[in-house]
């Protein structure tokens, strides 16, 4: 079976969050199973330091200027690279300047990388051919399908949605002018509330919806997690287009017996160096080191989803009430406010309290290394990988119960690995947090559950797996006729 996979990111070529993971692991495992698997992305400036060597396979003009496709291959990855230097040989994030402000010709971007990645499924590259099937991620794709429906193309689609709130909305984007069909700016295709939205286009021209958690799949159809996309999923729901798939965690990479980015290697039954990564954490931080104490981490973007704001401000009530009974050391970048806040909380309590922000793959597996707990308490996660992280290096996950969180942590029920809490209040996660400590004083009991989580199973093969039944049992194309009809 031949997959082409559209994407914005890829691990460890261009990364801002669990998507580049993702996209960076699956096509590998489904090699493994025998499968072509391939990833479009455009070539940023970050791949060309990466890669020295391609293959120029077409050049062409297109609506965004002229375009050279590229082939190369990169620790076993088998790349399509859109060569479109005006667009994306650009330092740093790939949609975003250092001001934080979105790129002005976003839409040319993601809509060019949609063209290309629909264009290679659909057979440009003549000696690959056509694909069986293009897996495409986000709204930054969310396009390539309408090229394909608009082309006529046998090719299937498969959507993946790994953020809803991200919805790719464009206002004034003339179709015509991106080489789409100006009769697809409707309700029945991918006009949203006047706009033009890529993720919506992405839900409805393919043939397959899927997204990376069970529960998230099931929130989606509901208002307010559907983010004004829930009727529309409710229906793909209805008409078993819409499947949630968790994700796994690439054990090559997140493994704390042979990850060489932590001081000490370790393993379920081995914990005693994992001490000695808290300890190296500590002082490497300034943190009291004399004191025995739990030490929790959080690794995270800094965005409204997570709930870092709740974290901060649970934090700061326990220094007003006389200061924490644990030791607490955050990585992440994003909102100034929160950033600010987090650098205030280790200014205040420095013995107790360290920020880094920014981002920094080997401190973030130093850090869960370390760690007894990493939080997570976000208002909505669709998987969240973190907390996998978290299981597999014996950093027990405190989360609220949403999305892929609620699918993978469970406290108070058979296969008890972390501690979860309900509601989106900075009181809620402190309790959470207060049955951590309580638990963790009981060294035995903590480190049975340290040891039972770092056994469970999350690896790609489980994942990558399922994504080969969706594809292989779903008769997509009738399905897709009843859903017209509908
Ligand atoms: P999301 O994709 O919503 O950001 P996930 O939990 O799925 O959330 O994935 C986040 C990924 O990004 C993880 O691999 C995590 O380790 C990584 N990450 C987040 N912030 C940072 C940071 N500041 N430095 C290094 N890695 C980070
Ligand atoms: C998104 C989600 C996160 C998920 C990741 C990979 O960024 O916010 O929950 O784990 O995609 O699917």
């Amino acid at each position: 079976m031949k997959i082409l996979h559209a994407a914005s990111e890829c691990f460890p070529l261009i990364k801002t969050g669990g998507l580049a993971d993702v996209v960076g692991a699956l096509p590998l495992y489904q090699q493994n199973l025998g499968c072509d698997a391939r990833v479009i992305l455009p070539f940023y400036s970050a791949l060309r330091e990466k890669i020295s060597e391609t293959h120029a396979i077409f050049r062409t003009d297109s609506f965004a200027g002229d375009v050279t496709l590229r082939y190369a291959e990169y620790q076993g990855l088998k790349l399509y690279l859109i060569d479109a230097p005006h667009l994306y040989d650009r330092d740093g994030n790939p949609y975003y300047d250092c001001y934080y402000r979105d790129y002005s010709d976003n839409c040319n971007r993601f809509a060019l990388l949609s063209w290309a990645a629909a264009a290679i499924a659909d057979g440009a590259d003549q000696l690959w051919g056509k694909a069986d099937i293009l897996h495409a991620h986000d709204w930054q794709t969310g396009l390539a399908a309408a090229y394909l429906r608009h082309w006529g193309s046998s090719v299937q689609s498969v959507f993946t949605i790994h953020n809803i709130a991200y919805q790719g909305v464009f206002i004034g984007c003339d179709l015509a002018r991106i080489w789409l069909d100006p009769m697809m700016f409707q309700m029945e295709g991918l006009e949203f509330y006047g706009n033009v939205s890529f993720l919506k286009a992405g839900i409805f021209y393919s043939d397959q919806v899927s997204t990376v958690s069970q529960t998230y799949a099931s929130e989606i159809t509901r208002y307010p997690a559907g983010n004004g996309m829930e009727g529309l999923l409710a229906a793909r729901k209805r008409e078993k287009r819409l499947t949630g798939i968790l994700n796994g965690i690439d054990t090559d990479i997140w493994n704390p017996a042979t990850d060489e980015l932590i001081p000490k290697n370790f393993t379920a039954k081995k914990l005693a160096n994992k001490k000695i990564c808290k300890n190296t954490l500590r002082r490497n931080f300034g943190l009291n080191t004399r004191r025995r104490l739990p030490l929790l981490v959080m690794i995270s973007r800094l965005a409204e989803q997570k709930g870092a704001d709740l974290l901060a401000r649970n934090l700061e009530n326990r220094l007003d009430a006389g200061g924490l009974n644990f030791q607490f050391v955050i990585l992440g970048s994003g909102e100034k406010y929160l950033e600010d806040w987090f650098n205030y909380l280790a200014w205040r309590d420095p013995k107790n309290i360290a920020s880094y922000i920014g981002y920094n793959e080997k401190l973030s597996h130093e850090m869960v290394a370390a760690a007894d707990a990493i939080v997570i308490p976000s208002r909505f996660e669709p998987c969240g990988l973190t907390q996998l992280y978290g299981l597999a290096y014996g950093a027990l996950p405190i989360v609220r119960r949403t999305g892929g969180l609620a699918d993978t942590v469970f406290e108070g029920v058979d296969g008890e690995n972390g501690f979860v809490f309900n509601y989106e209040y900075e009181h809620d996660l402190g309790l959470a947090i207060d049955r951590f400590v309580a638990t963790w004083k009981n060294q035995k009991q903590f480190e049975a559950m340290q040891t039972a989580a770092m056994q469970e199973e999350h690896s790609w093969e489980k994942a990558a797996n399922n994504y080969l039944e969706m594809y292989l049992s779903f008769d997509i194309k009738s399905a897709k006729k009843e859903g017209e009809e509908l």
